[in-house]
């Protein structure tokens, strides 16, 4: 069975081959493709591979190209992990983002608008590419916004594309454990969007716990959310939200600690990562072990810029690396070997949240299996947060627009429509500011 990684130089492909290397039962991934536009950085990364493969018997075969078409055909699987700009164009998000005073976060506020505006045709052009030369193959979505290139993908693949984030997964697993249940155990009830969800019930054998964590401020004060979001207001909430929440709950606190002095997280892990691809070059060094020591370094200063303040204490090192490969492991193996497996992920709604039309991309918890991934009924969202999520999915549609249009105007009608812009002549300056320093963006007219 072969997988293929569009995106295969990045820093985190050895976290999904390592998945892989574990992975021994029947049906699994024999073969990889990985595919990059930056034959440097492929190289580094195969080189990692290699190390990481070295004493394992019947490691799946890697292979390594910068054609698309040739990486694609075949494919059972393709992992879309792209970053049009690179780390790079992450950092100019958040400095046009700062200079207005404005959120530059690459999922949330004007910096997830200019992100995916750069990433929408790129992940479009893929989508087609797929649909031609391996109509059969699922496409699980890693690139972000992942709620918003998953819809673009899905105009073009339908439900062949999945969206898949590690923080729902994430903040469940830190919910159940505060409560003393196993994580595998728990059901839990997530709703919402990508980075815009909230957990509303932790059924442990058919009950729900929730309550009895939201009335105890000491046991919230050990979960991350609990200490980020404060007891108070989660008591208020009735529900858990999404840490990404913060930027919302928080705006201006969340503006101040990212506009602050040091580097912004994307010119952090920029200046990081680059060190990690100039080593792993050198002959004569150990390219895994180059990546290891960066992964720690990254994992030391997980939080991001405007998260800090929560500190990372009760993280386990699953929840640091992101967990991404393992939601997308759990992912391809419910589908290749038809397990049924209950995973919550991005899909298209189908009438799950009735405030949305079928088409829109949701996150909640879906039935997967060799049919792909089905959303599970859920219950309605609360009115404050059905509003939340029908302006931040307007703004995605306006986006998408002006990704298929050109349309400048329609660009600046997606940042004037934000939550968290919070006037038009801020929406023009960013699109000013952002045409002005990403060349992927020339395309707005
Ligand atoms: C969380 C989010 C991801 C994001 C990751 C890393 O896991 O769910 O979407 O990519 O954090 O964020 P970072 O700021 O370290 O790149
Ligand atoms: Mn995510």
């Amino acid at each position: 069975m072969r997988l293929t990684i569009v995106g295969g130089g990045g820093f985190r492909v050895p976290l999904v081959y390592g998945a892989l290397l574990g992975d021994r039962a029947e049906g699994r991934v024999s073969e990889v493709v990985l595919y990059d536009p930056d034959p440097d950085r492929l190289s580094a990364v195969t080189r990692v591979l290699a190390e990481q493969a070295a004493d394992v018997p019947d490691a799946p075969a890697v292979t390594a190209t910068t054609d698309l078409d040739t990486a694609l055909r075949g494919a059972r699987f393709v992992f879309s992990a792209i970053r049009v700009g690179g780390l790079e164009g992450r950092a100019r998000d958040e400095r046009v983002a700062f200079a207005e005073g404005v959120l530059g976060q690459e999922t949330v506020g004007a910096g997830g608008i200019a992100y995916g505006l750069r990433t929408v045709p790129v992940a479009v052009d893929l989508a087609r590419r797929v649909a031609r030369l391996a109509p059969d193959a699922w496409v699980i979505n890693f690139t972000n916004p992942a709620g918003l290139v998953t819809e673009a993908m899905s105009r073009h693949l339908g439900d062949r594309v999945i969206g898949i984030c590690d923080s729902p997964v994430g903040l469940g697993r830190r919910v159940a454990r505060a409560l003393g249940a196993d994580p595998g155990r728990a059901a839990i009830d997530y709703a919402g969007l990508n980075h815009l969800g909230w957990v509303r019930a932790v059924r442990i054998d058919g009950r729900d716990q929730l309550p009895r964590l939201l009335a105890d401020p000491e046991l919230l004060g050990t979960v991350e959310e609990g200490r980020l979001f404060g007891a108070d207001w989660l008591r208020e909430l009735g529900a858990v939200p999404n840490e990404y929440l913060h930027y919302y709950y928080f705006h201006r606190e969340a503006v101040r600690a990212g506009a602050g002095p040091g580097p912004t997280r994307g010119a952090f892990l920029h200046r990081q990562q680059g060190r990690f691809y100039e080593e792993a070059r050198r002959p004569g060094t150990g390219a895994l072990a180059a990546w290891e020591r960066t992964r720690a370094e990254r994992e030391a200063t997980y939080m991001a810029e405007n998260r800090e303040s929560a500190g990372a204490g009760d993280r386990e090192p699953e929840d640091l690396s992101g967990g991404y490969e393992k939601v997308a492991l759990a992912l391809m193996r419910a589908i290749a070997r038809d397990e049924r497996a209950t995973l919550i992920l991005n899909v298209r709604n189908r009438g799950t949240l009735a405030a949305l039309d079928a088409e829109a991309v949701v996150e909640v918890p879906c039935l997967v299996g060799a049919n792909g991934a089905r959303p599970m009924a859920a219950d309605p969202l609360p009115a404050h947060a059905t509003a939340l999520v029908c302006a931040v999915k307007a703004v995605e549609r306006e986006v998408l627009a002006a990704a298929e249009t050109g349309s400048r105007a329609t660009a600046v009608k997606a940042f004037a429509l934000h939550p968290l812009i919070d006037s038009v002549d801020v929406a023009r300056r960013l699109v000013d500011g952002y045409t002005a320093v990403h060349p992927g963006l020339a395309y707005l007219r």
